[in-house]
Protein backbone atom coordinates (compact mmCIF):
# COMPACT_ATOMS: atom_id res chain seq x y z
CA UNK A 1 0.00 0.00 0.00
CA UNK A 2 1.38 3.68 -1.01
CA UNK A 3 -0.23 5.49 1.45
CA UNK A 4 -2.21 4.92 4.94
CA UNK A 5 -5.47 5.20 4.11
CA UNK A 6 -5.54 3.22 0.43
CA UNK A 7 -7.17 0.32 1.63
CA UNK A 8 -10.22 2.61 1.70
CA UNK A 9 -11.28 2.34 -2.34
CA UNK A 10 -13.70 -0.31 -2.95
CA UNK A 11 -13.21 -2.71 -5.43
CA UNK A 12 -15.54 -5.25 -6.30
CA UNK A 13 -14.78 -7.63 -9.53
CA UNK A 14 -17.36 -9.61 -11.29
CA UNK A 15 -18.78 -10.08 -7.63
CA UNK A 16 -22.33 -12.26 -7.69
CA UNK A 17 -24.49 -14.28 -5.49
CA UNK A 18 -27.18 -16.87 -6.14
CA UNK A 19 -29.24 -19.28 -3.63
CA UNK A 20 -30.07 -22.21 -5.48
CA UNK A 21 -31.45 -20.95 -8.94
CA UNK A 22 -32.19 -17.49 -7.59
CA UNK A 23 -29.88 -14.46 -8.62
CA UNK A 24 -29.61 -12.10 -5.88
CA UNK A 25 -26.97 -10.40 -7.42
CA UNK A 26 -25.27 -10.78 -11.44
CA UNK A 27 -22.01 -10.75 -11.47
CA UNK A 28 -21.03 -6.60 -10.87
CA UNK A 29 -18.20 -4.74 -11.57
CA UNK A 30 -18.06 -1.89 -9.19
CA UNK A 31 -15.16 0.69 -7.83
CA UNK A 32 -15.61 2.86 -5.05
CA UNK A 33 -13.23 5.48 -4.91
CA UNK A 34 -11.19 5.74 -1.69
CA UNK A 35 -12.86 8.84 0.49
CA UNK A 36 -16.37 8.92 -1.67
CA UNK A 37 -19.87 8.66 -0.23
CA UNK A 38 -21.37 5.94 -2.38
CA UNK A 39 -24.82 4.95 -2.02
CA UNK A 40 -26.31 1.69 -3.48
CA UNK A 41 -30.20 2.95 -4.41
CA UNK A 42 -32.82 0.38 -5.27
CA UNK A 43 -36.50 -1.01 -4.31
CA UNK A 44 -36.60 -3.69 -1.71
CA UNK A 45 -35.49 -7.14 -2.92
CA UNK A 46 -32.80 -5.48 -5.73
CA UNK A 47 -29.57 -7.29 -4.00
CA UNK A 48 -28.75 -4.02 -2.10
CA UNK A 49 -27.82 -5.72 1.57
CA UNK A 50 -26.66 -8.70 -0.21
CA UNK A 51 -24.29 -6.60 -2.05
CA UNK A 52 -22.93 -4.82 0.84
CA UNK A 53 -22.55 -8.33 3.29
CA UNK A 54 -20.15 -9.09 0.63
CA UNK A 55 -18.01 -6.13 0.92
CA UNK A 56 -18.14 -6.98 4.79
CA UNK A 57 -17.86 -10.25 4.30
CA UNK A 58 -20.97 -11.48 6.16
CA UNK A 59 -22.17 -13.32 3.05
CA UNK A 60 -19.68 -15.35 0.49
CA UNK A 61 -19.89 -14.70 -3.09
CA UNK A 62 -20.65 -16.89 -5.76
CA UNK A 63 -18.50 -15.96 -8.29
CA UNK A 64 -15.71 -13.15 -8.22
CA UNK A 65 -13.44 -11.49 -5.86
CA UNK A 66 -14.07 -8.20 -3.11
CA UNK A 67 -10.87 -5.49 -2.94
CA UNK A 68 -10.25 -3.43 -0.76
CA UNK A 69 -7.10 -0.79 -2.27
CA UNK A 70 -4.73 -3.21 -4.01
CA UNK A 71 -5.78 -6.58 -0.98
CA UNK A 72 -8.10 -9.12 -2.09
CA UNK A 73 -9.82 -9.94 0.79
CA UNK A 74 -12.40 -12.40 -0.79
CA UNK A 75 -11.62 -14.52 1.83
CA UNK A 76 -10.84 -13.11 4.68
CA UNK A 77 -13.68 -13.32 8.32
CA UNK A 78 -15.78 -9.66 8.95
CA UNK A 79 -13.27 -8.81 11.67
CA UNK A 80 -10.11 -8.80 9.92
CA UNK A 81 -11.32 -6.45 6.90
CA UNK A 82 -10.79 -2.82 7.51
CA UNK A 83 -14.55 -2.53 7.05
CA UNK A 84 -17.60 -2.17 9.83
CA UNK A 85 -20.88 -1.94 9.18
CA UNK A 86 -24.12 -0.12 10.09
CA UNK A 87 -27.58 -0.99 10.63
CA UNK A 88 -31.18 -0.23 10.51
CA UNK A 89 -31.32 -1.52 13.95
CA UNK A 90 -28.57 -0.19 16.30
CA UNK A 91 -28.18 -2.89 17.93
CA UNK A 92 -26.70 -0.59 21.13
CA UNK A 93 -26.11 -2.70 24.31
CA UNK A 94 -28.94 -1.47 26.68
CA UNK A 95 -27.25 -2.52 29.64
CA UNK A 96 -24.70 -0.06 28.78
CA UNK A 97 -23.97 3.73 28.84
CA UNK A 98 -23.09 5.53 26.06
CA UNK A 99 -19.54 6.00 27.10
CA UNK A 100 -19.38 2.27 27.25
CA UNK A 101 -21.42 1.38 24.09
CA UNK A 102 -18.82 3.74 22.01
CA UNK A 103 -15.49 2.18 24.22
CA UNK A 104 -16.66 -1.21 23.42
CA UNK A 105 -14.51 -2.20 20.48
CA UNK A 106 -11.49 -0.63 22.24
CA UNK A 107 -11.81 -2.61 25.14
CA UNK A 108 -12.52 -5.80 23.40
CA UNK A 109 -9.16 -4.65 21.90
CA UNK A 110 -7.84 -4.79 25.38
CA UNK A 111 -6.68 -0.95 25.06
CA UNK A 112 -7.31 0.83 28.51
CA UNK A 113 -6.78 4.45 27.96
CA UNK A 114 -9.88 4.51 26.00
CA UNK A 115 -11.07 7.95 27.20
CA UNK A 116 -9.71 10.58 24.57
CA UNK A 117 -10.41 8.55 21.71
CA UNK A 118 -14.21 7.70 23.07
CA UNK A 119 -14.42 11.43 23.82
CA UNK A 120 -13.46 12.05 20.55
CA UNK A 121 -15.62 9.83 18.92
CA UNK A 122 -18.80 11.29 21.01
CA UNK A 123 -17.70 14.60 20.05
CA UNK A 124 -17.82 13.64 16.66
CA UNK A 125 -21.30 12.69 16.52
CA UNK A 126 -22.33 15.27 19.01
CA UNK A 127 -23.34 13.88 21.98
CA UNK A 128 -21.19 14.82 24.64
CA UNK A 129 -23.33 15.48 27.02
CA UNK A 130 -24.65 12.60 26.70
CA UNK A 131 -22.35 9.96 28.20
CA UNK A 132 -23.89 8.52 30.97
CA UNK A 133 -27.09 8.06 29.59
CA UNK A 134 -28.02 4.61 28.90
CA UNK A 135 -29.79 3.73 25.07
CA UNK A 136 -33.32 3.50 26.17
CA UNK A 137 -32.93 7.36 27.66
CA UNK A 138 -31.99 8.62 23.99
CA UNK A 139 -33.99 9.72 20.79
CA UNK A 140 -33.78 7.21 17.72
CA UNK A 141 -31.37 9.80 15.67
CA UNK A 142 -29.02 9.80 18.76
CA UNK A 143 -28.91 5.84 19.11
CA UNK A 144 -27.95 6.04 15.17
CA UNK A 145 -25.21 8.21 16.01
CA UNK A 146 -23.97 6.54 19.31
CA UNK A 147 -23.98 3.14 16.63
CA UNK A 148 -21.89 5.36 13.64
CA UNK A 149 -19.84 6.70 16.68
CA UNK A 150 -19.37 2.83 18.18
CA UNK A 151 -18.34 1.76 14.41
CA UNK A 152 -15.60 4.33 13.51
CA UNK A 153 -14.21 4.09 16.76
CA UNK A 154 -12.76 0.85 15.21
CA UNK A 155 -10.72 3.14 12.52
CA UNK A 156 -12.55 1.30 9.75
CA UNK A 157 -11.34 2.76 5.92
CA UNK A 158 -14.36 1.96 5.11
CA UNK A 159 -18.10 2.41 6.97
CA UNK A 160 -20.71 0.52 5.54
CA UNK A 161 -24.46 1.45 6.06
CA UNK A 162 -27.11 -0.32 5.66
CA UNK A 163 -30.62 1.60 5.62
CA UNK A 164 -29.31 3.06 8.92
CA UNK A 165 -31.76 6.11 8.74
CA UNK A 166 -34.79 3.52 7.65
CA UNK A 167 -36.64 3.59 11.58
CA UNK A 168 -36.33 7.17 12.11
CA UNK A 169 -39.47 9.87 11.09
CA UNK A 170 -39.12 12.09 7.86
CA UNK A 171 -37.77 15.08 9.44
CA UNK A 172 -35.14 13.41 12.02
CA UNK A 173 -34.16 11.57 8.77
CA UNK A 174 -33.31 14.88 6.83
CA UNK A 175 -31.54 16.00 9.43
CA UNK A 176 -29.52 13.10 9.82
CA UNK A 177 -28.77 12.78 6.47
CA UNK A 178 -26.99 16.06 7.09
CA UNK A 179 -25.34 14.67 10.29
CA UNK A 180 -24.01 11.64 8.42
CA UNK A 181 -22.92 13.81 5.35
CA UNK A 182 -20.66 16.19 7.77
CA UNK A 183 -19.62 12.99 9.65
CA UNK A 184 -18.41 11.50 6.79
CA UNK A 185 -16.37 14.61 5.36
CA UNK A 186 -14.30 15.43 8.86
CA UNK A 187 -13.38 12.07 8.90
CA UNK A 188 -12.78 11.04 5.00
CA UNK A 189 -13.05 8.09 4.87
CA UNK A 190 -15.28 5.42 2.35
CA UNK A 191 -18.94 5.44 3.34
CA UNK A 192 -20.60 2.94 1.39
CA UNK A 193 -24.59 3.89 1.76
CA UNK A 194 -27.30 1.73 1.23
CA UNK A 195 -30.81 3.07 0.92
CA UNK A 196 -34.45 2.76 -0.84
CA UNK A 197 -34.99 6.46 -0.85
CA UNK A 198 -34.41 8.12 -4.01
CA UNK A 199 -34.10 11.64 -2.24
CA UNK A 200 -31.65 10.62 0.59
CA UNK A 201 -29.11 8.62 -1.92
CA UNK A 202 -29.11 12.09 -3.96
CA UNK A 203 -28.55 14.53 -1.03
CA UNK A 204 -25.82 12.32 0.73
CA UNK A 205 -23.86 10.90 -1.82
CA UNK A 206 -21.00 12.02 -4.64
CA UNK A 207 -22.18 8.90 -6.94
CA UNK A 208 -25.54 7.12 -7.00
CA UNK A 209 -25.35 3.35 -8.28
CA UNK A 210 -28.79 2.98 -8.89
CA UNK A 211 -29.71 -1.41 -8.56
CA UNK A 212 -32.40 -3.21 -10.22
CA UNK A 213 -32.89 -6.72 -10.17
CA UNK A 214 -29.69 -7.73 -8.93
CA UNK A 215 -27.94 -5.03 -11.14
CA UNK A 216 -26.02 -1.45 -11.53
CA UNK A 217 -28.31 0.31 -14.01
CA UNK A 218 -26.65 3.49 -13.90
CA UNK A 219 -24.10 5.30 -11.88
CA UNK A 220 -23.16 8.37 -11.43
CA UNK A 221 -23.09 11.83 -9.72
CA UNK A 222 -26.65 12.69 -8.75
CA UNK A 223 -27.74 15.66 -11.02
CA UNK A 224 -26.06 13.83 -13.99
CA UNK A 225 -28.55 10.31 -13.29
CA UNK A 226 -31.21 12.76 -12.53
CA UNK A 227 -30.87 14.76 -15.95
CA UNK A 228 -29.48 11.60 -18.23
CA UNK A 229 -31.12 8.87 -17.04
CA UNK A 230 -29.90 5.92 -19.59
CA UNK A 231 -33.12 3.81 -18.92
CA UNK A 232 -36.63 4.01 -18.32
CA UNK A 233 -36.57 2.98 -14.63
CA UNK A 234 -33.81 5.06 -13.38
CA UNK A 235 -35.62 7.92 -15.00
CA UNK A 236 -38.52 7.03 -13.40
CA UNK A 237 -37.17 5.62 -9.85
CA UNK A 238 -35.56 8.89 -9.51
CA UNK A 239 -37.91 11.81 -9.38
CA UNK A 240 -40.70 11.99 -11.90
CA UNK A 241 -40.42 11.59 -15.51
CA UNK A 242 -42.60 12.40 -18.27
CA UNK A 243 -42.44 9.65 -20.98
CA UNK A 244 -44.02 9.84 -24.42
CA UNK A 245 -44.29 7.14 -26.97
CA UNK A 246 -43.02 8.69 -30.25
CA UNK A 247 -41.90 7.88 -33.61
CA UNK A 248 -39.10 9.30 -34.91
CA UNK A 249 -39.11 11.48 -38.08
CA UNK A 250 -35.51 12.37 -38.96
CA UNK A 251 -31.64 12.51 -36.94
CA UNK A 252 -29.49 15.03 -38.46
CA UNK A 253 -26.66 13.50 -35.70
CA UNK A 254 -27.30 16.68 -33.87
CA UNK A 255 -30.94 16.98 -33.73
CA UNK A 256 -33.80 14.66 -33.93
CA UNK A 257 -37.10 15.17 -34.48
CA UNK A 258 -39.67 13.12 -33.72
CA UNK A 259 -43.73 13.04 -33.79
CA UNK A 260 -46.66 11.80 -31.11
CA UNK A 261 -49.98 12.41 -31.94
CA UNK A 262 -50.13 15.65 -33.84
CA UNK A 263 -46.89 17.31 -31.90
CA UNK A 264 -43.97 17.71 -33.43
CA UNK A 265 -41.17 17.88 -30.82
CA UNK A 266 -37.37 18.32 -31.43
CA UNK A 267 -34.15 17.08 -29.10
CA UNK A 268 -30.39 16.88 -29.34
CA UNK A 269 -29.37 13.75 -30.68
CA UNK A 270 -26.47 13.24 -27.84
CA UNK A 271 -29.65 12.85 -25.05
CA UNK A 272 -30.40 9.58 -26.39
CA UNK A 273 -29.51 6.57 -24.93
CA UNK A 274 -30.14 4.73 -28.36
CA UNK A 275 -29.29 6.00 -31.84
CA UNK A 276 -32.51 6.71 -33.27
CA UNK A 277 -33.66 5.89 -36.48
CA UNK A 278 -35.84 7.63 -38.54
CA UNK A 279 -39.67 5.77 -38.56
CA UNK A 280 -38.06 3.94 -35.45
CA UNK A 281 -39.67 4.81 -31.69
CA UNK A 282 -38.38 6.33 -29.04
CA UNK A 283 -39.56 7.35 -25.73
CA UNK A 284 -39.07 11.03 -25.43
CA UNK A 285 -38.75 12.08 -21.85
CA UNK A 286 -39.11 15.65 -19.96
CA UNK A 287 -39.18 16.04 -16.25
CA UNK A 288 -42.06 17.78 -14.93
CA UNK A 289 -40.25 21.28 -13.79
CA UNK A 290 -38.82 22.51 -17.13
CA UNK A 291 -42.11 22.37 -18.47
CA UNK A 292 -44.31 25.84 -18.80
CA UNK A 293 -47.84 26.19 -19.04
CA UNK A 294 -49.62 28.46 -20.75
CA UNK A 295 -53.64 29.15 -21.26
CA UNK A 296 -55.02 28.65 -24.95
CA UNK A 297 -55.72 31.53 -25.65
CA UNK A 298 -52.02 33.43 -24.95
CA UNK A 299 -50.78 30.64 -27.02
CA UNK A 300 -49.48 32.73 -29.47
CA UNK A 301 -46.93 34.62 -27.12
CA UNK A 302 -44.90 31.26 -26.86
CA UNK A 303 -41.40 31.94 -28.09
CA UNK A 304 -40.38 29.79 -31.23
CA UNK A 305 -38.20 27.19 -31.39
CA UNK A 306 -40.11 25.27 -27.95
CA UNK A 307 -41.48 21.94 -27.87
CA UNK A 308 -44.84 22.42 -27.32
CA UNK A 309 -48.66 20.70 -27.54
CA UNK A 310 -51.70 21.24 -26.32
CA UNK A 311 -53.98 19.46 -23.46
CA UNK A 312 -56.53 20.05 -20.81
CA UNK A 313 -55.73 20.46 -17.29
CA UNK A 314 -57.30 17.34 -15.41
CA UNK A 315 -55.76 17.79 -11.89
CA UNK A 316 -54.44 20.68 -9.99
CA UNK A 317 -52.80 20.02 -6.70
CA UNK A 318 -51.72 23.18 -4.53
CA UNK A 319 -48.54 22.23 -2.23
CA UNK A 320 -46.77 25.58 -1.53
CA UNK A 321 -43.81 26.21 -3.51
CA UNK A 322 -45.10 24.87 -6.61
CA UNK A 323 -48.84 23.95 -8.06
CA UNK A 324 -47.90 20.13 -9.21
CA UNK A 325 -50.84 20.13 -12.68
CA UNK A 326 -52.12 16.59 -13.90
CA UNK A 327 -53.11 17.14 -17.93
CA UNK A 328 -54.38 14.46 -20.60
CA UNK A 329 -53.59 15.16 -24.49
CA UNK A 330 -53.44 13.11 -27.38
CA UNK A 331 -49.28 13.03 -26.76
CA UNK A 332 -49.36 11.21 -23.50
CA UNK A 333 -52.32 10.72 -20.94
CA UNK A 334 -51.44 12.28 -17.73
CA UNK A 335 -48.61 14.35 -18.30
CA UNK A 336 -47.12 15.97 -14.62
CA UNK A 337 -46.24 19.82 -14.74
CA UNK A 338 -44.61 21.91 -11.76
CA UNK A 339 -44.92 25.17 -11.65
CA UNK A 340 -43.47 27.24 -9.20
CA UNK A 341 -45.49 29.39 -7.05
CA UNK A 342 -44.81 32.54 -8.29
CA UNK A 343 -47.28 34.11 -9.89
CA UNK A 344 -50.12 32.24 -10.52
CA UNK A 345 -52.57 32.31 -13.37
CA UNK A 346 -56.09 31.86 -11.78
CA UNK A 347 -57.50 30.06 -15.27
CA UNK A 348 -55.14 27.60 -14.52
CA UNK A 349 -57.87 25.32 -13.30
CA UNK A 350 -59.24 21.91 -14.07
CA UNK A 351 -60.38 21.90 -17.63
CA UNK A 352 -59.08 24.63 -18.95
CA UNK A 353 -57.14 24.17 -22.16
CA UNK A 354 -53.72 24.64 -22.15
CA UNK A 355 -50.26 24.47 -24.23
CA UNK A 356 -47.42 22.94 -22.62
CA UNK A 357 -44.05 24.23 -23.26
CA UNK A 358 -40.47 23.76 -22.51
CA UNK A 359 -36.96 24.19 -24.37
CA UNK A 360 -35.91 21.27 -26.37
CA UNK A 361 -32.40 20.99 -25.12
CA UNK A 362 -34.21 19.81 -21.67
CA UNK A 363 -35.69 16.59 -23.40
CA UNK A 364 -33.62 13.11 -23.41
CA UNK A 365 -34.47 10.21 -25.51
CA UNK A 366 -34.41 6.52 -24.00
CA UNK A 367 -35.10 2.93 -26.17
CA UNK A 368 -38.66 2.47 -26.91
CA UNK A 369 -38.55 -1.27 -26.39
CA UNK A 370 -38.56 -1.09 -22.50
CA UNK A 371 -41.43 -0.77 -20.35
CA UNK A 372 -42.26 2.74 -19.86
CA UNK A 373 -43.40 2.09 -16.43
CA UNK A 374 -40.35 0.62 -15.11
CA UNK A 375 -39.22 2.21 -11.48
CA UNK A 376 -42.63 4.13 -11.35
CA UNK A 377 -44.01 4.46 -7.72
CA UNK A 378 -42.83 0.78 -6.52
CA UNK A 379 -44.87 0.48 -2.71
CA UNK A 380 -42.30 1.60 -0.23
CA UNK A 381 -41.37 -1.73 1.17
CA UNK A 382 -39.37 -1.51 4.44
CA UNK A 383 -36.16 -3.19 3.77
N1 LIG B 1 -30.36 -16.06 2.58
C1 LIG B 1 -31.14 -15.90 1.51
N2 LIG B 1 -31.74 -16.95 0.90
C2 LIG B 1 -32.51 -16.80 -0.19
N3 LIG B 1 -32.78 -15.61 -0.76
C3 LIG B 1 -32.24 -14.52 -0.20
C4 LIG B 1 -31.40 -14.59 0.94
N4 LIG B 1 -31.00 -13.34 1.26
C5 LIG B 1 -31.58 -12.53 0.35
N5 LIG B 1 -32.31 -13.22 -0.53
C6 LIG B 1 -33.07 -12.67 -1.66
O1 LIG B 1 -32.18 -11.92 -2.47
C7 LIG B 1 -32.81 -10.77 -2.96
C8 LIG B 1 -32.00 -9.55 -2.60
O2 LIG B 1 -32.05 -9.37 -1.20
P1 LIG B 1 -31.39 -8.11 -0.49
O3 LIG B 1 -29.98 -7.99 -0.93
O4 LIG B 1 -31.63 -8.26 0.97
O5 LIG B 1 -32.25 -6.91 -1.09
P2 LIG B 1 -32.33 -5.38 -0.64
O6 LIG B 1 -31.36 -5.13 0.45
O7 LIG B 1 -32.04 -4.61 -1.88
O8 LIG B 1 -33.74 -5.17 -0.18
C9 LIG B 1 -34.21 -10.76 -2.38
O9 LIG B 1 -35.11 -11.24 -3.34
C10 LIG B 1 -34.11 -11.69 -1.19
O10 LIG B 1 -35.35 -12.31 -0.93
MG1 LIG C 1 -31.74 -4.51 2.43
Amino acid sequence: MTEKTAGGEVRLSGIGKTYGSFTAVHPLDLTVPQGSFFALLGASGCGKTTTLRMIAGLEDPTTGSVFLGDRDVTGLPPHKRPVNTVFQSYALFPHLDIYENVAFGLRRRGIKSVKKQVGDMLDLVQLGDFAQRKPHQLSGGQQQRVAVARALINHPQVLLLDEPLGALDLKLRRQMQLELKRIQTEVGITFVHVTHDQEEAMTMADTVAVMNGGRVEQLGAPAELYENPQTTFVANFLGTSNLIEAEVASNTGGEVVVTAADAKLRLPAQRCATAPTAGGKLLVGVRPEKISLAHADDAGSIADGRNRFTGTIADSSFIGVSTQYVIDSPVCPELEVYAQNIERDPRLVPGARVVLHWNPEHTFGLDAGQDIDAGVETVEATP
